[in-house]
């Protein structure tokens, strides 16, 4: 059931992402998948890794993504948009503005479930949860991921440092060191 539902999703998506208006058909669709939140909720919960590459051709890459609340991932660009859409508990994206040489905390954006977040192309963000137990939400992005250059950047100077998975997880943080998510 929940890889059928997942499997229907994604050739729905691949038919917006390659329409005339990705952004605009892409939002739409993740709005209509609401009515299926808890089936959505449940197929996402059942993917073996909490970060699942479900498809990715040049006009979009789709992943599951599951976050918990004490975990804060690193700051990273995307280097094009992304559709972020929460089916169950609350995704928090720790936005910033990127200047030369730095990088300055600007808002964070709680994403909770029923909601559809998007974010541009030149978009810098640290991402977790909030509240009880883990987020779950699709992240629709408008090309080729895997294939794409794009940087970490460094907690606290701001500075540009490889995307490579040992450097992801070297530099994941627990949520109470960071000042951008004390309240
Ligand atoms: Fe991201």
């Amino acid at each position: 059931m929940s890889q059928s539902l997942l499997n229907a999703f994604v050739k729905r998506v691949r038919d917006e992402a390659a329409s005339d208006k990705p952004t605009t058909a892409l939002r739409e669709l993740l709005k209509d998948s609401f009515s299926q939140r808890n089936s959505m909720a449940d197929a996402i919960a059942a993917q073996e890794e909490d970060e699942v590459l479900l498809f990715e051709d040049e006009t979009c890459s789709i992943w599951t993504c599951r976050y918990y609340p004490d975990i804060v991932l690193p700051p990273h660009e995307h280097r094009m948009t992304v559709h972020i859409a929460v089916y169950q508990g609350n995704e928090v994206e720790v936005l910033y503005h990127r200047g030369q040489g730095y990088l300055r905390h600007a808002q964070n954006r709680v994403v909770s479930e029923g909601e559809v977040l998007s974010l541009g192309s030149d978009a810098v963000h640290a991402v977790t949860a909030e509240g009880i137990g883990q987020s779950h939400a699709i992240h629709i992005y408008e090309g080729p991921l895997t294939k794409v250059k794009r940087s970490l950047f460094d907690w606290t100077n701001g500075s540009e440092i490889e995307f490579t998975m040992e450097n992801f997880h070297a530099m994941l943080r627990k949520r109470s060191e960071l000042d951008e998510l004390k309240v």
